[in-house]
């Protein structure tokens, strides 16, 4: 492809597969930046580079293991090096994160928050003022008592609609529950509203990743650049 701005995603997708060194334990994240840097990845693979991951979605899985990439579990992994992900948005000051516009958010929270350093992928389209602004948040939930939890979502501020899949079935993620999609426009209080929707029962994670974030590589027109919490 010569769209240069997937050119500059995949030197960016890239630039965070080289931060993997030998023996490491690594989340891989899902997506298509993720994809760019499992590919990556893949290719130190077959020069010799060897670590283990842990993936974020079945997706991921698979693509992985075409690399022969070593897969393992939390039972062997509780503790990994490094997280690498891509994010549906960036805010500017805090690098906190909308996350989950795939439908992998719960299994990637987990791995964020089991890595010792979380490193984020983006294109500058996905750098925003305030979470919130471009899409809405995500919101991972149990399907017994769907409609209530929706409606104190809403209660929330949120306009709310049902996750879908590609043939207008209900979606269902990897670990078997519904995504409710809540749109809040910009979000002036990110920590508090990912308090505010974990609280809601029924609820089992949603889209906002606070202060997990710890570099973003940013792949813009005018180069790469890298963004420090
Ligand atoms: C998956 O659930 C998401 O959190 C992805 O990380 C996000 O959608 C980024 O995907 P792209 O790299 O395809 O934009």
């Amino acid at each position: 492809n010569s769209d240069p701005m997937i050119e500059l995603k995949r030197m960016a997708a890239e630039e965070a597969a080289a931060m993997v060194q030998d023996g490491m334990a690594v989340g891989l994240g899902s997506g298509s930046t993720s994809a760019m840097m499992i590919d990556a990845l893949g290719r130190r693979w077959a020069e010799g580079l060897r670590f283990v991951a842990i993936p974020t979605s079945e997706h991921s899985a698979e693509q992985a293991r075409a690399h022969g990439i070593t897969l393992v579990t939390f039972a062997t992994h509780p503790q990994l090096d490094m997280a690498i992900d891509g994010a549906d948005e960036v805010e500017r000051g805090s690098l906190n994160l909308v996350k989950g516009l795939g439908g992998a958010l719960f299994r990637e929270k987990i791995v964020a928050s089991a890595a010792k350093r979380f490193i984020i992928v983006v294109d500058e389209s996905k750098l925003v003022d305030h979470l919130g602004s471009r899409v809405a948040v995500p919101v991972e939930v149990t399907s017994f008592g769907w409609e209530s939890t929706a409606r104190q979502l809403g209660e929330l501020g949120a306009r709310v609609s049902q996750r879908m899949d590609r043939n207008g079935g209900l979606f269902v993620t990897d670990g078997g529950n519904m995504i409710l999609d809540c749109a809040f426009g910009p979000i002036a209080d990110p920590p508090q509203l990912a308090a505010d929707i974990r609280a809601i029962v029924g609820v089992i994670e949603s889209g906002l990743f606070i202060r997990r974030t710890s570099e973003v590589i940013v792949a813009g027109r005018s180069g790469l650049t890298r963004l420090v919490a």
